[in-house]
């Protein structure tokens, strides 16, 4: 919902841009770090969700750590400020020029992936006559039952170490004297909402801790990743997500010992509501069978509803700040179902089939909600088209 001042604000701005609600970020930093504080969990902020300099420096500004996947992540983290005591390094595929960048940063663990990682890593930093904090991310065989494109704790996933592969870790952990072995890692998949799965997680953490404690290997750190969903559905009526169910769960039935750290690593909850796409409509066309609604916004600006299928509620923002009343005065429909679709050469490029809005009109602003997680970092420059800009609510 945006008002009317927000709406007139937009009419002098180029489209299509992203508009960040500064305050809604804010609330939602505040929501987790009072849920996670109460249990003295450790949040690192997923930083491929959105890596905007000033959502960075609001996240930071809380306290958080950052959870990098990329050596161009680990320092963007280290120049917005996170303290490199609280940058961890995860990926399936990080590079030697990545590994000796991090190392020269001395960051706090790498979330290793695989046995020739830790060989890898462990020749890297011996190199540098350094010692190198490693976690072993483990492939739980957990289904997170959430969307199969970003499902990835399943044995059939790329990602983690797989069970079966555990003996040869342990061995290679022992033979690698430049490796600190820190504790265990998991991601199970992103937007869960089922808080069972949660459930089911920690069972998993618990049975892999005491794997590796009876073999002598102190586990350090227990940590359970991200994940946790938001409502794409009611952006306004339940903006912030629920940390303090998702904590509890940890907290009820994960087995911490005494000198354990928890630590977790959520991206979308953070920060998907704080975000819009807002674009204009460049064109109406009335079909016998479909509208469409042709908007200056696309697939490059935000990939997910082509992705992943992915559903993002779409407002007509121009006419949301009229009346019904003075709509029906002016003699205007009240809802139509369009296709909402963006101008870039492909068909997938639709955000939304048979979406039904006010009748809309060529320049009519068009909001797409929940845009803040995995939307302007996944912008692409196809077709050559120029980069949305990011404005600021203050
Ligand atoms: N930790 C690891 C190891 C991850 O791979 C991810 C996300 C996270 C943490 C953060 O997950 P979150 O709390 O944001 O769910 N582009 C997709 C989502 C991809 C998620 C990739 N990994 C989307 O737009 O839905």
């Amino acid at each position: 919902m945006f008002n009317q001042n927000t709406v007139s604000r937009f009419q002098g701005i180029e489209t299509p841009f992203y508009f960040y609600n500064m305050e809604v970020l804010r609330q939602t930093l505040a929501a987790c770090h009072s849920a996670s504080s109460k249990y003295n969990f450790h949040v690192h902020y997923a930083m491929k969700a959105n890596f905007n300099p000033r959502v960075l420096e609001m996240i930071q500004s809380f306290g958080f750590g950052a959870d990098c996947v990329s050596g161009g992540e680990v320092q963007a983290a280290i120049e917005h400020g996170f303290g490199k005591d609280k940058v961890v390094f995860a990926g399936v595929g990080k590079s030697d020029r990545e590994i000796n960048a991090a190392l020269d940063a001395d960051i706090f663990c790498f979330n290793v992936e695989s046995v020739q990682e830790l060989t890898i890593i462990n020749e890297l930093a011996q190199a540098k006559n350094k010692t190198a904090g490693v976690a072993i991310r483990i492939n739980p065989n957990v289904d997170a039952h959430t969307h199969h494109y970003i499902t990835t704790g399943l044995d059939e996933n790329k990602f983690g170490i797989n069970t079966w592969q555990l003996n040869d870790v342990v061995e290679t952990l022992r033979a690698c004297k430049n490796l600190q072995f820190l504790g265990i890692h998991f991601h199970i998949g992103s937007q869960i909402t089922d808080l069972e799965v949660y459930r089911s997680l920690c069972i998993r953490i618990n049975e892999m801790q005491e794997w590796f404690e009876d073999r002598g290997l102190k586990v350090k750190i227990l940590n359970a990743g991200g994940g946790l969903g938001v409502d794409y559905y009611n952006p306004d009526t339940n903006t912030v997500a629920n940390f303090e169910g998702y904590f509890k769960v940890f907290k009820d039935f994960l087995n911490v010992k005494p000198g354990q750290e928890v630590h977790f690593e959520l991206g979308r909850a953070l920060v998907a509501q704080c975000a819009s796409l807002i674009s204009r409509v460049l064109y109406v066309k009335n079909g016998q069978k479909k509208n469409f609604l042709v908007l200056d916004a696309g697939m490059t600006e935000l990939m997910r509803p082509m992705l992943y299928q992915a559903y993002h509620e779409i407002e007509n923002i121009s006419r949301q700040a009229n009346s019904p009343e003075v709509e029906k005065s002016e003699g205007l429909k009240d809802t139509i179902h369009y296709d909402v679709v963006g101008p870039i050469c492909e068909s997938t490029d639709c955000f939304r089939k048979d979406v039904e809005l006010p009748e809309s009109f060529r320049g009519d602003l068009i909001a797409v909600r929940t845009a803040g997680a995995y939307g302007e970092v996944m912008a692409s420059g196809y077709n050559l088209r120029n980069r949305a800009e990011s404005v600021y609510s203050n």
